[in-house]
């Protein structure tokens, strides 16, 4: 496999609303990340995949564009916007953008031109079908809640949207369409980014007439053609967001010879929270030894065809270390680290989302009027009409809610965190006086320090890009325990998922040295190895 600087490097996640503002209106912007940017080349990080800071309405906060080539007002401007991938570039940071090319804004100039009429030159920009006995064209359902179709009355037919009434999915069997996106993808390459995070990506290749969505029939076809079109010949990093995705399916995307993707978010193992074919919010416990058996076969079916990308968290998902961690102020730092010891010890890209590196917790609500989601919002309303009750439903979406992870990020103890100086558009976590970056990088338990720590051995470390990968005691209740092997060395790496202490014996195991360990003081002896709540420990084997 031809070796690309995005396999031996660590992304960071910027959701730009919360990260930092600059101007006082409380909503993150495009100089507060530049002000912003010598903490992340502190931290190491090689890439930022930043979420859209394009013109939108912000019904879906950015994930509805109104205009590709436009910055948002709230965020700043399209010299603000070079000014940041200037900036970034000169320290070694390359700035992956967000491309949200399922659907558009409703009030995306095509949109505007294609409601106008049914022979209108941009009607076939979109998906629009007459009604059936007098009702939807089908069954297809909006990922948030109801129907999948919209009625406009003023030409009398539905269209698609996948995602909110105000994200009407875009055409992709029409080459016109596709030929706009490669022109706009060109005119982003051109300003010297570093590539592509590719939102549902999965889904453009939709047959809603058969009710196909995810993996349609043309979609590799598509993502060929974009690879030549666009970024075919660069050095850029491409990730698609692809949920329901098998590894047979990554292999398709990412496999090199294949020109598509550099590789894929699949989301096999955060989804293990939830019931099977039910929406998000059924959960059900969390089944370790199904966590490890994903993992395992993820690492395997990627190794030397394809490649992982690897990831707890990001502004879809809610914090890892309250959900499936413990986040109490006796285990919250030695179980945040505990997932980071999990994760970058594995192969493939690891992906740190913003405040993860200094183990940021949910932030619980108690009424719907603390949540600004799109996706909670509707699913409250859709609940209660069904009949569920409020407690239930806020339950619900304190477990799998987005707004845990999209909270402002706080930097100090002072007044919102100093994230602003303003009103934020989202309250912060009340815990900020306690939890936040200035007070976590002075602790001597420091996350962030530990994140450092992870990052600096990966650029050190050929084994942890390029060794093999080998699970021991798939079956411990426990412990997750893997090896990596790579020319003559060997790593061990145990896991002690959960806070009850436990025992690890292998008499065939000598330690040379700790590599690193969530406690200062852990054991070497292998033959009788006590692990203590979440105790995490990468050896190098003698
Ligand atoms: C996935 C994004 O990560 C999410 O935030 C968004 O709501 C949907 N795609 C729709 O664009």
């Amino acid at each position: 496999m031809e070796k690309k600087w995005w396999h031996s490097s660590v992304v960071y996640q910027i959701y730009p609303r919360s990260f930092q503002d600059s101007n006082g209106d409380g909503v993150g912007d495009i100089q507060g990340i530049i002000q912003r940017l010598d903490y992340l080349a502190d931290l190491g990080i090689d890439a930022i995949w930043l979420s859209p800071v394009y013109q939108s309405p912000n019904d879906d906060n950015g994930y509805d564009i109104s205009d590709y080539q436009a910055i948002s007002s709230e965020f700043g401007t399209m010299d603000d916007m070079e000014e940041l991938i200037n900036e970034a570039n000169k320290l070694n940071i390359r700035i992956v953008m967000d491309l949200v090319v399922n659907h558009t804004s409703d009030e995306h100039a095509w949109f505007i031109e294609s409601s106008k009429s049914k022979d209108n030159d941009y009607r076939d920009y979109y998906i629009w079908r007459d009604a059936q006995n007098n009702d939807v064209p089908n069954e297809l359902k909006s990922i948030f809640s109801g129907s999948a179709w919209e009625l406009d009355e003023q030409t009398n037919q539905y269209y698609l949207h996948l995602y909110s009434k105000k994200q009407p999915d875009l055409n992709w069997e029409n080459p016109k369409v596709r030929n706009e996106i490669w022109e706009m993808m060109n005119f982003w390459l051109d300003k010297g980014i570093g590539g592509f995070r590719m939102d549902v990506i999965d889904l453009i290749g939709k047959v809603p007439d058969e009710l196909i969505t995810g993996n349609g029939p043309m979609l590799h076809t598509y993502l060929q053609e974009m690879h030549q079109e666009t970024f075919g010949k660069l050095d850029v990093l491409t990730v698609g967001e692809t949920w329901g995705v098998t590894t047979e399916d990554a292999k398709l995307y990412s496999a090199s010879e294949r020109n598509e993707l550099s590789m894929v978010f699949q989301f096999e193992h955060i989804s293990l929270d939830e019931q099977p074919g039910k929406p998000k919010w059924d959960t059900q416990p969390l089944d370790f030894i199904k966590l490890k058996q994903v993992f395992t076969k993820w690492q395997l079916a990627l190794d030397g065809d394809g490649w992982n990308s690897l990831f707890w968290n990001n502004h879809d998902i809610p914090r890892i270390v309250s959900s499936w961690g413990n986040d109490s102020p006796q285990y919250r730092r030695v179980s945040a680290k505990m997932f980071a010891t999990f994760l970058h010890f594995l192969k493939g890209t690891p992906y740190i989302y913003q405040g993860e590196e200094i183990g940021l917790t949910n932030t619980p609500i108690s009424s719907i009027d603390e949540a600004n989601d799109i996706e909670s919002l509707n699913m409250y309303k859709e609940r209660l009409n069904e009949g569920y009750n409020k407690k239930d439903i806020i339950q619900s979406i304190n477990k799998k809610g987005r707004d845990n992870a999209r909270r402002p990020i706080p930097w100090d103890d002072s007044l919102n965190g100093g994230f602003t100086t303003g009103t934020p558009w989202l309250a912060l976590n009340p815990n900020y006086k306690e939890l936040n970056v200035k007070e976590d990088r002075q602790n001597k338990e420091s996350i962030f320090n530990y994140y450092k720590e992870l990052i600096r051995l990966r650029k050190e470390h050929d084994l942890i890009v390029w060794g093999s990968y080998k699970e021991l005691l798939p079956n411990d209740p426990q412990l997750f325990v893997y090896e990596r092997s790579y020319q003559d060395e060997t790593w061990l790496i145990i896991i002690n998922f959960y806070e009850k202490a436990t025992i690890y014996k292998n008499q065939d195991q000598k330690v040379d040295t700790i590599i690193i360990s969530n406690y200062s003081d852990s054991g070497k002896n292998l033959e009788q190895l006590s692990l203590r709540p979440f105790e995490s420990v990468v050896y190098k084997l003698d």
